[in-house]
């Protein structure tokens, strides 16, 4: 948890992303003091109002001229299209030295700098599972120094591990893979729940196995040290039943082609949107 120097924390945006972070920092008696936490939004999402009344937590729907006075970092946790009506009083606000951590998609190192100043900047992009403390981050920064890194993982840390690249161009493979990720897995449980049921299963049933088959294969994944092919080649015997289905979903066309495709336009549409753009990053 991000102890660092007793600085304040802000956090702008606290809807499923912003809520589930702040949840990670004050958890626990080794948690983020409540007192050195801000939370700015014009309309707190359930989860955040439930943080806000539990640990009594400063909060505005918008922020003032001197509620950053001795701000050390500052998380954007807003929709990437509510940044630039957000960063406005932001830029006026932020004193010189104050550290930006942003996870909004698609919005680059060098947006943030163009609309908040030069500045230590850190950019990630974690996924919903976050929210549960199973997400995965990956993040780059500009120059920012070691502690603001160190600092910027801290803060990413409750949500999953974190992962630092150097090249921006990276976070649109990443949006892609990691970020828009869980939505794919969350599509393999219902094409599994519906392949169930037009083998003749009532659709309940069906539905509480393809959970029950994504959800245990993942804690697998999760906790045993085999790649995922070995895996899979540990539950296949020749000529079964396990195999004719591969034989399926692996042949032309199959799932690697199909997720081949999908996460290029993925890539590409992150691209579009801006993910690709600042070329290299600091670290
Ligand atoms: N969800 C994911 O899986 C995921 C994964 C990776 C990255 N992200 C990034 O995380 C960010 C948040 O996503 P989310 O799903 O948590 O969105 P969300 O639930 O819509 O949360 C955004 C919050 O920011 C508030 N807000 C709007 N304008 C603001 C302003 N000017 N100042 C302060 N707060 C403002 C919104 O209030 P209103 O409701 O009134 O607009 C809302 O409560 C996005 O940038 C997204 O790209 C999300």
């Amino acid at each position: 948890m991000p102890d660092g120097n007793g600085e304040r924390i802000i956090l702008v945006g606290a809807g499923r992303m912003g809520a589930a972070l702040a949840a990670g920092w004050l958890k626990g008696a080794r948690g983020l003091s409540p007192d050195r936490l801000l939370i700015i939004d014009p309309d707190p999402s359930d989860s955040a109002k439930d943080l806000i009344r539990r640990y009594d937590l400063k909060s505005a729907p918008a922020l003032g001229p001197r509620m950053a006075a001795d701000v050390g970092m500052v998380v954007l946790a807003m929709k990437p299209q509510q940044f630039e009506v957000a960063a406005t009083p932001l830029a006026k606000a932020l004193p010189p030295g104050a550290a930006v951590l942003s996870i909004l998609a698609g919005v680059s190192l060098r947006q943030l700098q163009d609309a908040l100043g030069s500045r230590p900047l850190v950019r990630a992009m974690p996924n919903t599972a976050a929210a549960i403390g199973k997400g995965i981050s990956v993040a780059i920064a500009n120059e920012a120094g070691l502690t603001v890194r160190k600092q910027a993982e801290a803060l990413l840390k409750p949500g999953g591990p974190v992962e630092w690249v150097t090249d921006e161009r990276q976070m649109s493979a990443v949006t892609a893979l990691s970020g828009s990720g869980p939505a794919y897995v969350f599509l393999m449980c219902e094409a599994l729940a519906g392949a169930g049921f037009a083998e003749g299963l009532p659709r309940p049933l069906a539905e509480k196995l393809a959970r029950a088959t994504v959800a245990g294969a993942g804690a697998m994944l999760a906790e045993s040290k085999e790649t995922p092919q070995a895996l899979r080649m540990a539950v296949t015997s020749p000529g079964g039943t396990t195999q004719a289905a591969l034989d399926v979903m692996m042949g032309e066309g199959g799932l690697p082609d199909l997720m081949r495709h999908a996460v290029s336009a993925a890539e590409r549409r992150a691209r579009q949107l801006g993910g690709g753009s600042g070329g290299r990053g600091g670290r």
